[in-house]
């Protein structure tokens, strides 16, 4: 049987802390410079300030806080329990969405990334369909980063290069233990 995350991250969302790398699980390495990685992420898919963005698995906002500020973001998240928590930290709009049926039409967003989310998924037919759906979905950049290929955690769903093939492959945005990488695709020719 499969390790089960949803409830984890239900679990997490339904805390009650108010501590946002607490929330998202990143409690180990809290020194990390968010500002910093969501500026990464802005320049490595050329997001503009018009830009519309939805991120798949926004967990506590560590990334979206920031994004916020600079462009029209869209948080989401499988666990409704994170949704009303990353509401209540930051204060933008996000949506109840699974990354395998997004609830958007097609080619509706410019931007849409998954940060620290795929090794929570149930298996690798999953992911190509979550894959699948962000491509339906936007119109400008796709981009899957901090994918792990080794980790702690034998939990984890772990993503070797080959699976996204085409892709641009870049290192992840936060510094970790294990390497983790970035796999980004622009849509626009
Ligand atoms: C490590 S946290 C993400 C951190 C977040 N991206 C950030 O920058 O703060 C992982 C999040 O992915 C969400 N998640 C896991 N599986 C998902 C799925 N299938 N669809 C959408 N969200 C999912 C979890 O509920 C959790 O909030």
């Amino acid at each position: 049987m499969t390790f089960d995350w949803n409830e984890v991250w239900d679990r997490h969302g339904q805390s009650e802390s108010l501590d946002h790398m607490e929330v998202s699980g990143f409690q180990s390495f809290r020194d990390v410079d968010t500002e910093n990685c969501a500026g990464k992420l802005i320049e490595l898919c050329k997001i503009k300030p018009q830009d519309t963005v939805l991120e798949l698995g926004c967990g506590a906002g560590l990334l979206g806080r920031h994004l916020d500020k600079y462009c029209h973001y869209i948080g989401s998240d499988r666990s409704f329990a994170m949704v009303k928590k990353t509401i209540q930290l930051n204060h933008f709009s996000a949506l109840a969405i699974s990354a395998n049926d997004i609830v958007f039409k097609d080619k509706a967003i410019d931007h849409v990334f998954a940060f620290s989310v795929f090794h929570y998924f149930p298996s690798y037919d999953y992911a190509k369909t979550a894959i699948s759906e962000m491509l339906r979905v936007a119109r400008k950049s796709v981009c899957v980063s901090d994918i792990p290929t080794e980790s702690h955690d034998g939990n984890h769903l772990l993503f070797d290069e080959d699976f996204f093939e085409g892709w641009q492959i870049s290192e992840g945005l936060y510094p970790r233990e294990h390497r983790r990488y970035t796999a980004r695709l622009d849509l626009e020719v």
